[in-house]
């Protein structure tokens, strides 16, 4: 495999770069252009699935606790159910301590953000100019944060060659040696793979050597095919040194506004992590927080989750079938569709808006330039599987008669 090249930071604050949320330049592309039918959104991540029947109850019973300040760190009873629900969860090589190995976060968007910024003190100096290493394409607060940190994101490309993942072999040991974090996401957005045990453990063994920090992405852990997707924590030893993974009920619960995730893994990293949230994170609400112990002691919700998900896909393998390089991904809620042959990712976005009234996002906006001026994205569409049944079946139907 080619070696991957370093994009030095000035490229990446330079105009020529778009670097504004994927969103943004989304409403931008469309702006003017109107929609052919009554408009169905499949971009944004935002399941529509219901939001469990205890929320509610369980928010009403602490309501006096919107009265004080939260602790930063999290409730010691949301820190024990995290840690029994890990537990529970993955083959862990001993159980997590709640009072040194996990965080509660406002949403895991901020907390892979401020994560760069802790990383970047906590590793020391670096061989070379520090840098942080981001799969390509990627979520956005992972650049965001690489950057806020000072250091150059390097993206590493997660092609259909590389099983949508990146290729660890083409990271040479000058570029190891000043890496400062790896942010990985498994299930992957917005192609749905999942890295197996052994690219993990391979990883944080990586990750030990070279002195960096491996940020999991597991937001996607729940929604998967047939398997269940292993867990960083699992493969990465028993101090779980090195690693830190990224858990939110966003997609396990369908509950993005809630605001609730968290952090687990190293204590080492997540000591001083917790003095720079201290001063500079926000807070989550107590009540937010018991919503989270309900939500992390039950699976029957998750469970019907993941059915209502299978289901969808059930639609686009019959709908979409083999077109666009479509396969059923192994885990996540997105369609990593292939328009290269209809005109590629902004044009097909346009033509689905405006003939279709179906609402994608252009892969190109969900990824960055590589050194040799392609764009892992260009060829694609994400199409977020989050709307009923009904719904996603007439937009995947519009889809397929619109792209032929
Ligand atoms: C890969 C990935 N990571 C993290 C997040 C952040 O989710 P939240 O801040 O709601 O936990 C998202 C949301 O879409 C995502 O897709």
């Amino acid at each position: 495999m080619p070696q991957v090249t370093a994009q030095r930071e000035p490229a990446e604050t330079s105009p020529a770069v778009d670097s504004r949320s994927p969103f943004v330049r989304l409403t931008d592309l469309i702006a003017g252009l109107t929609p052919g039918k009554p408009v169905i959104n499949l971009s944004v991540g935002e399941p529509q699935h219901p939001v469990p029947p205890f929320v509610g109850p369980v928010l009403a019973a602490h309501i006096a606790d919107f009265g004080r300040y939260p602790a930063n760190k999290g409730i010691e009873p949301f820190r024990n159910a995290v840690a029994q629900w890990l537990g529970r969860r993955y083959k862990l090589p001993r159980p997590v301590d709640a009072e040194t190995e996990v965080l509660v976060l406002n949403g895991t968007r901020e907390g892979l953000f401020l994560a760069a910024i802790s990383a970047v003190r906590w590793v020391g100096p670096r061989a070379g100019p520090p840098a942080v290493l981001i799969p390509n394409p990627f979520y956005a607060a992972y650049a965001a944060g690489a950057l806020a940190a000072g250091c150059e994101p390097v993206y590493l490309p997660a092609t259909r060659t590389s099983g949508f993942l990146p290729d660890l072999d083409a990271l040479d040991d000058a570029l190891l040696a000043r890496t400062v974090a790896f942010y990985i996401a498994s299930p992957s957005n917005p192609q749905g793979a999942v890295a197996d045990r052994a690219y993990l453990e391979r990883l944080a063994a990586l990750a030990r050597r070279f002195g960096f920090l491996v940020f999991a992405d597991e937001c996607y852990c729940e929604i998967y095919s047939e398997h269940k997707p292993a867990g960083m924590l699992e493969c990465s030893g028993p101090d779980f040194a090195n690693v830190v993974v990224f858990h939110s009920l966003s997609k396990r619960s369908n509950l993005p506004g809630l605001r609730v995730g968290f952090a687990a893994g190293d204590k080492n990293f997540l000591g001083p992590y917790l003095e720079l949230r201290n001063v500079a994170a926000p807070q989550v609400p107590t009540p937010a927080q018991h919503v989270a112990i309900a939500a992390y002691g039950d699976e029957k919700h998750v469970e019907e989750n993941r059915e209502l998900y299978s289901a969808k896909f059930d639609l686009a393998d019959q709908i979409v079938g083999d077109r666009y390089g479509y396969e059923r991904p192994a885990g996540g809620f997105f369609l990593w569709l292939d328009v290269s042959k209809q005109g590629g990712s902004e044009v097909v976005t346009k033509r689905l808006w405006q003939e279709a009234g179906v609402r994608v996002v252009p892969g190109r906006y969900l990824a960055r330039e590589q050194a040799d001026g392609t764009n892992p994205g260009a060829d694609y569409i994400r199409v977020a599987m989050v709307q009923d049944k009904a719904a996603t079946a007439e937009a995947l139907h519009r889809i397929v008669a619109v792209l032929g």
